[in-house]
C-alpha cells in the first residue's frame, strides 16, 4: 500500500478533513486517505477483496501509475487535484453496471456546479465530465473479484480521477483539458468539493434502482452531442462508425442512429464530427 497520510494535517485544503465534512450514510464511509499510491482503483479493489463495504473510499494525493480508459494514464500534479475509488456493491443485475458509471457522472457534473456556481458542465458519453467543452473529470469502473471470493455482493471499483485546481496543463492537452480553477477562477477546498461529491453519488447511485428514467433524463440533458452527428470508435486501433447520437439505453449504452440502422455500443470513445 502507499503512505498513509495524517489525518488532520492542518492545512486548509487537507484532505483528511474530508471524513469531518462527509454528509452521507454509505459513500465514503470509511475511507482510507494516502500521500501517494500506484492507482487508488488498485488499493480499493485490495480493500475490497479483503471486505470493505459498499461505499469506501480510498483517496491520495497523488498516484504513480493512474490508469485512465482505453489503456490510457491518468495523469494528476500532487496537491491541486482529486483522484480517488469507491467500492461499490452494486445490488442490481451486471447488465446495470453500465448505468452506474451514467449515474456517477451525472453526480460529479451536479457537484462541481453546486461548488463552482454559475458554471455548468456537460457530459460526454459515457463518463467525462467537460467544462466548457474540455475534459475536468474521467472515470474508470472496474470489476473486482471481491464478492465471488467471499459471500458478500460483487464489488466494483469506481475510479474517479478530478482536475480541480491545476492551473496549467502540458501543451498537447491544452486544448482538452481543464480544471474547475481555470473554468472558475477560484480555488476550491479539495476536501469540501470532494464531500460533495460523495453526497451526490449517494443520491444518483440509489436513482438507478428507484428512478433510472431520471437518471437517463437528467444525463441526457447534458449531453452536447445529442442528435448531432457523431464519430464512434471501439478503441484507437479501431475504424470510426459514424452516426447521429439519439441518447442512452437502460443499460448506459450508447445508441447511435447509423447507415444500418439503430445500434447500441457499450465501450469506446466518440467524437463530435467536425472536430
Ligand atoms: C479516463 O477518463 O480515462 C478515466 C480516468 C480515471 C482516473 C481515476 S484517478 C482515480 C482512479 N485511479 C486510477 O488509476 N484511475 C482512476
Amino acid at each position: 500500500m502507499g503512505n498513509s497520510m495524517s489525518l488532520f494535517d492542518g492545512g486548509d485544503h487537507d484532505l483528511g478533513r474530508v471524513e469531518a465534512l462527509l454528509r452521507t450514510e454509505q459513500i465514503g464511509r470509511p475511507l482510507r486517505v494516502f500521500e501517494s499510491v500506484t492507482s487508488t482503483n488498485t488499493i480499493a479493489a485490495e480493500w475490497a477483496e479483503e471486505g470493505a463495504p459498499h461505499g469506501a473510499l480510498v483517496i491520495a494525493d497523488y498516484q504513480t501509475q493512474g490508469r485512465g480508459r482505453l489503456g490510457r494514464t491518468w495523469r494528476a500534479v500532487a496537491g491541486q487535484n482529486l483522484t480517488f475509488s469507491i467500492i461499490l456493491r452494486p445490488d442490481c443485475p451486471p447488465d446495470r453496471f453500465g448505468l452506474l458509471i451514467i449515474a456517477a457522472s451525472l453526480a460529479v457534473a451536479e457537484a462541481i456546479e453546486e461548488v463552482a456556481s454559475p458554471i455548468r458542465s456537460t457530459i460526454k458519453w459515457p463518463n467525462d465530465v467537460l467544462l466548457s467543452g474540455k475534459k475536468c473529470c474521467g472515470m474508470l469502473l472496474e470489476s473486482s473479484l471481491a464478492g465471488t471470493l467471499t459471500n458478500s455482493r460483487q464489488a466494483v471499483v469506481l475510479g474517479i480521477g478530478m482536475n480541480v485546481n491545476q492551473a496549467d496543463f502540458p501543451l498537447e492537452l491544452s486544448d482538452q483539458a481543464t480544471s474547475i480553477l481555470l473554468e472558475a477562477g477560484r480555488r476550491m477546498d479539495r476536501a469540501h468539493l470532494l464531500a460533495v461529491v460523495c453526497a451526490h453519488l449517494e443520491r444518483r447511485l440509489g436513482d438507478v434502482h428507484t428512478s433510472p428514467r431520471n437518471v437517463r433524463r437528467d444525463y441526457m440533458a447534458r449531453m452536447p452531442d445529442l442528435g448531432k452527428p457523431v464519430r464512434f470508435r471501439l478503441s484507437v486501433r479501431d475504424g470510426a462508425v459514424q452516426g447521429v447520437a439519439l441518447g442512452i439505453d437502460e443499460g448506459g449504452g450508447l445508441v447511435l442512429e447509423t447507415d444500418g440502422g439503430p445500434r447500441i455500443f457499450h465501450a469506446g470513445e466518440v467524437t463530435s464530427v467536425g472536430k
